[in-house]
């Protein structure tokens, strides 16, 4: 690529962002095929010039297309386009035999709950004046049946934000705003329900037993695809072609992984290949603590196949009850008629001070005031399994969200025990083996949204005791099984 070829690159000034605009471009021309891999790109300086824009922010671009795998940077060397090819994909359905999955336990509120962000934190107060102001200034024709699928201010208010945050290439006329993800996993799969036969859900091994539920709720059969320390690993998919595959890309829940390009490249083409709906659950996305965030599957898909789901409960709360779903284009008349019977399932007030909120730079000042209490509570949590526990646990990812994976190295730990004796310590981690649906390992789920060092460190403690404990009755229990 010449300097000159870099004319493609048009950049629009008045919109700001000058780096996410290089770097969207580039992604796209890569995504396209039109920049082959090994294909050498201008240095940033040559780039800098030809776009008249700052060195530093030719450099932020490439940085950021590097950390996302579409470049190779070495210091003192060309940079060019990376190689990335999306793994095979099995053709041809293979029966799959499916364990039932273990009870699970439901836990009472207490430290370390998986998932709940930091309550005390919310702006109680800014909320309030958005709320307040909101409810009080009703319009008149806001107080009848409202639009289904949401309030057009706040469907653009989220466009503009996750266009900015996670790179999500859509129009306010795709988003839904649901009460939760949940809302949204349900409403998305009756809406691809096939009328002659069951719907065939992909979910994570180990994932999310929320959406397994949901999918069996209207009937579909739930393949487990294995999740590695790269994400979803769609080539070892076993079992009939899918409708649905639902995955976490930014934060597997609940490993931690975050997925690596080639498979994110791997479910795209998976779903180009089989027609299917990606549903990309992005819960906690926000709270990124080493990088820049990998820019979304729904961003980097050019055949129109994910459905991006967006949450308020883990970025502000889960009370607010609000959630949306991005969808691609084709499916939004069938669904805003399957919406037309709700009219609308979030309260226009609330919605109106959500957009508010977020369009005054609310929402943006309390991600950025949160990330760096989250990153030293998460790496408090971490360091502290490490140090204490590490002979006896594996620490899992700990660069995204508000949970941390902990795996038992001893596969024989029963961790629903476990569980149930943090639970009547009000500790409420979750075990891991419960949500896997086959090949279940042993671990512990640990939310970290309000963890303090000794907290981290007495719960370490803690876990080392009760496996101690736990070990100590195994051995001394009646010898029946060890003739
Ligand atoms: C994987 C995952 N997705 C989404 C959510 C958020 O769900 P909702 O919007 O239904 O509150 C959670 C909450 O725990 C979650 O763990």
């Amino acid at each position: 690529m010449s300097e000159s070829a870099v004319t493609w690159i048009k950049l629009d000034r008045s919109a700001g962002d000058l780096e996410g605009q290089i770097s969207r471009a580039i992604r796209e021309r890569i995504l396209e095929g039109r920049l082959p891999p090994g294909q050498r790109l201008p240095s940033t300086r040559a780039l800098a010039t030809a776009l008249s824009v700052a060195r530093s922010t030719a450099v932020q671009a490439y940085d950021h297309l590097r950390d996302e795998g579409f470049l190779d940077t070495t210091p003192g060397a060309p940079t060019r386009v990376a190689l990335i090819r999306p793994g095979p994909f099995p053709s041809g359905p293979a029966p799959v035999a499916l364990l039932a999955p273990p009870p699970f336990i439901t836990q009472p509120t207490g430290l370390f709950r998986p998932g709940v962000p930091d309550l005390s934190s919310f702006p109680v107060a800014i909320w309030a004046r958005c709320l307040g102001a909101r409810a009080r200034g009703l319009r008149i024709h806001d107080l009848g049946y409202t639009e289904p699928a949401g309030l057009a201010e706040l469907r653009h208010a989220i466009i503009d934000h996750v266009s900015v945050s996670r790179g999500v290439v859509a129009q306010a006329d795709q988003v839904l705003v649901l009460p939760s993800t949940a809302i949204a996993i349900e409403f998305l799969s009756r809406l691809m329900a096939p009328a002659d036969r069951p719907l065939t859900a992909w979910v994570e091994n180990p994932g999310y037993r929320v959406a397994w539920s949901l999918f069996r709720a209207v009937g579909a059969e739930v393949v487990p695809v294995p999740v590695d320390a790269d994400g979803i690993d769609v080539a070892r998919a076993q079992g009939p072609a899918p409708d649905l595959i639902y995955v976490s890309p930014s934060h597997q829940y609940p490993s931690g992984a975050t997925m690596s390009l080639p498979r994110r490249l791997a479910v795209l083409d998976a779903a180009r290949q089989t027609g299917a709906l990606v549903l990309e659950d992005d819960y906690d996305s926000e709270f990124l603590y080493d990088d820049r965030p990998l820019a979304c599957l729904q961003g980097i898909d050019r055949n129109e196949r994910v459905a991006y789901l967006g949450t308020f409960s883990k970025v502000l709360a889960p009370g607010l009850r609000v959630a949306y779903a991005i969808i691609p284009r084709w499916l939004i008349g069938r669904a805003i008629a399957a919406l037309q019977d709700t009219a609308g399932l979030v309260p226009v007030h609330v919605q109106a001070a959500l957009a508010d909120f977020i369009r005054e730079g609310h929402l943006r000042a309390h991600i950025r005031r949160m990330r760096p209490l989250y990153a030293a509570r998460m790496a408090a949590t971490a360091d502290a399994m490490e140090a204490i526990c590490g002979t006896e646990l594996i620490v899992g990812q700990r660069a995204v969200g508000l949970q941390l994976a902990v795996w038992f190295r001893d596969a024989s730990v029963d961790d629903v025990a476990i569980v149930r004796e943090l639970a009547e310590r009000r500790i409420s981690g979750r075990a891991l083996s419960a949500l896997y649906l086959t090949h279940p390992r042993p671990g512990l789920l640990l939310g970290i949204s309000t963890a303090t060092q000794a907290d981290a460190a007495s719960l370490a403690r803690l876990i080392l005791q009760l496996l101690y404990e736990q070990r100590a009755t195994a051995a001394n229990r009646p010898s029946e099984n060890r003739h």
